[in-house]
């Protein structure tokens, strides 16, 4: 098992209190799988990702804990998690690809970053990665401004990746680009897991339709907890959660008509996690509530590989 996280809790200092961002997040991640986070905004995948890599000051580590490999990854303590971080478990960041330093060529940027890390890779190694993700070697060369957003996010795929890690958690890479680069960006990431350049892999997105191509397994999560996780033919086909039948529900058909089959979205918001109300927290949303979800449903394996957090699902 390559990555194992048991009651992760995470929150957010903030002037009015602690943000419950994550709030109690189970599940495991096992060598060579790929696994796909969904949900809607807000519901804590960026801080799921950042948390396994670095809290950031407003973050505190409530609790849980984080099984990497064997280790338990220190996570409140920064310094000790430079040993893990980029080495073991490395992260492309959302909105990465439009941070890339505009004024560096990609090559002298992975130098400086190899050197920052005090590792190195040689040339030719490099040249190979690159093509592995369908780049050419003279985007070293190039400034990001001279990359398509899609080459642009496969050379920072190449950066994340370049010391093997166990675990990469790719956040949200394909949301801003067109659908022939996310398959470009999605088969350059696959290829990244076949040739066992990365072990294993978190992949983030809103987008369920996409996710369902790449994952072997989805996890769906609602305000800061895991609503549903299951392989992704049974999550895409026998749903059990509410939530996740919801979001199944709304995705666009290619061919249908408005006036046929008009899209339908999940009304009302998700809760404040600022203090966030005892229960099931999909309950003001849920056309199966009743007064036993006043009570937080517990996660059950309803099947093997299965589990859902809903009175109703069993
Ligand atoms: N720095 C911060 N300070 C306070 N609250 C924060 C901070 N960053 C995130 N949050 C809150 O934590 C929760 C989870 O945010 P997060 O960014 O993890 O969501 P997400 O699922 O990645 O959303 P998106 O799909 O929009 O990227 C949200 O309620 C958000 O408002
Ligand atoms: S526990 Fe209740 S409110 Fe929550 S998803 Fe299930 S039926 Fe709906
Ligand atoms: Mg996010």
């Amino acid at each position: 098992m390559t990555l194992t996280v048991n009651d992760l809790r995470v929150h957010y200092r903030t002037l009015r209190g602690e943000v419950r961002a994550l709030d109690g997040v189970g599940f495991d991640l096992a060598d060579g799988e790929i696994l796909g986070l969904a949900g809607e905004s807000g519901c804590g995948k960026t801080t799921l990702g950042k948390s396994l890599i670095r809290l950031d000051g407003r973050m505190r580590h409530a609790g849980g804990t984080v099984t990497l490999d064997g280790d338990e990854l220190p996570l409140s303590d920064d310094r000790a998690m430079n040993a893990y971080r980029f080495h073991k478990i490395s992260l492309v960041p959302q909105y990465s690809m439009s941070a890339l330093n505009p004024t560096r060529r990609i090559g002298r940027m992975i130098r400086e970053l190899l050197a920052s890390r005090g590792v190195s890779v040689d040339t030719g190694e490099l040249h190979r990665r690159l093509a592995l993700v369908g780049l050419d070697p003279d985007v070293l060369e190039r400034y990001p401004i001279e990359l398509s957003g899609g080459m642009k996010q496969r050379a920072v795929m190449v950066i994340s990746t370049l010391l093997d890690p166990s675990v990469l958690i790719a956040d949200e890479v394909t949301s801003a680009l067109d659908v022939s680069n996310q398959q470009a960006v999605v088969g350059a990431l696959r290829g990244l897991r076949d040739k066992g350049l990365v072990t294993s892999m978190i992949f983030v997105t809103h987008d369920l339709g996409l996710t369902s191509h790449i994952a072997d397994s989805i996890m769906v999560m609602y305000a800061g907890k895991l609503a549903e996780k299951a392989p992704t033919k049974v999550l895409t086909t026998e749903p059990r959660h509410p939530y996740t039948k919801m979001l199944i529900g709304s995705l666009p058909q290619v061919g249908a008509r408005y006036k046929d089959k008009p899209l339908s979205g999940i009304e009302g918001s998700p809760p404040s996690l600022l203090n966030p109300p005892a229960g099931c927290r999909f309950r003001d949303r849920c056309p199966l509530a009743d007064s036993r979800c006043a009570e937080e449903p517990p996660v059950v394996e309803v099947a093997p590989r299965h589990s859902v957090a809903c009175w109703k699902a069993a």
